[in-house]
This record gives C-alpha cells, structure tokens and sequence, in this order.
C-alpha cells in the first residue's frame, strides 16, 4: 500500500474509511485525478483530494485507511494541502463535514477551520435519518 496513488488503491482507502456513506469508485478518483483543477496530496494510506479554482480551494475528501489512523496523517495532511493550495494562489479555503463525524470536525476546527453554514439534512444514512452538514472556511495569511 505504500506510496501507492492510483485510483484503485485509493478507493480502497476511502471504502475502508467511510463507513457511513457511499464510497467513491477508483473510476470517480480517475476522473478527479485527470482534472487539472484537481490535487492529490498523500497516498494510500492517508490522501487528500484538493480542487482549487479562481484562489478557493475545496477540500472533496480526506481519508486515512484505519490501519494507520491515530497516527498524524490526517493532521499532517491538511497541513499539506493547505500549504500547496497556498502556494498555488488561492486564498480561501472551505470544506463539508457530516454533523456527526466527531474526529473529522476536530480535526478541522484545529486546523483553523470555522464554521460559516449549515445544510440540513445533507448526508443520506442507511436505515437513519439524513444528517447536516456543516460548511466550514478559513482564509489563508
Ligand atoms: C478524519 C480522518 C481523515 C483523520 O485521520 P487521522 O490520520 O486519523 O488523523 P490524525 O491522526 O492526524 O488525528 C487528527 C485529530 O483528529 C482527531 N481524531 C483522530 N482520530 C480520532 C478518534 N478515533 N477519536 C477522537 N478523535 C480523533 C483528534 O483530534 C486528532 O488529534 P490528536 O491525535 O492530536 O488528538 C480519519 O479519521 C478518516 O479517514 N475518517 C473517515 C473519513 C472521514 O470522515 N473523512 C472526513 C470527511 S469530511
């Protein structure tokens, strides 16, 4: 698994990680991939898929395999693609989290992340009520 960034691998990572919702096919990350607008940080242990348009930059998803969270990949994976997204002129970040995922919304809210509005009823779940979600932004100095 290490090191290695093609699609297939990364799908595997976000199925292993997302239980809650349905995960994206390594022919949905192809596309992204291919798209210039789109960046990949990381790999399949822990990657981050970044689109960065006109100075914001869109977090779509962020994915540590369980066999390596807990570790600081996440933490050093914003870090990453922050920095990158930063580099590259955009100004503005912002990101989509479910209500009820705890650690992610930790995670974001320690990497400067605040939040700036809510859909409701956003994420279908199996067999439970649909869940919010929280749309968060920082700005970058
Ligand atoms: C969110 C996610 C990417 C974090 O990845 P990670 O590599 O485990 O993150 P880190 O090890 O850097 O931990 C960062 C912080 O997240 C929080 N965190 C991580 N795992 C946690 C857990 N099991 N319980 C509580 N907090 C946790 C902590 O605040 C932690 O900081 P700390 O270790 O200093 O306390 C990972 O849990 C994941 O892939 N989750 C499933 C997919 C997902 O929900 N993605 C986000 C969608 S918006």
């Amino acid at each position: 698994m290490t090191e290695d960034t093609t699609p297939e691998a990364l799908a595997a990572t976000h199925a292993a990680a997302f239980t809650q919702s349905r995960p994206w096919t390594a022919a949905e990350i192809a596309d992204l991939l291919a798209d210039r607008f789109t960046h990949l940080s990381g790999d399949a242990r822990a990657f981050a898929l970044v689109r960065e348009i006109a100075g914001e930059a869109e977090l779509l998803t962020i994915a540590t395999h369980p066999d390596h969270q807990r570790q600081g990949h996440g933490r050093r994976l914003m870090e990453t693609w922050m920095r990158k997204a930063a580099q590259r002129g955009a100004t503005t970040a912002f990101l989509e989290v479910a209500e009820d995922n705890a650690v992610a919304r930790t995670l974001y809210l320690a990497c400067g992340f605040g939040l700036v509005g809510i859909r409701k009823a956003y994420y279908p779940r199996p067999k439970a009520a649909a869940v919010d979600a929280l749309l968060m932004k920082r700005q970058f100095p």
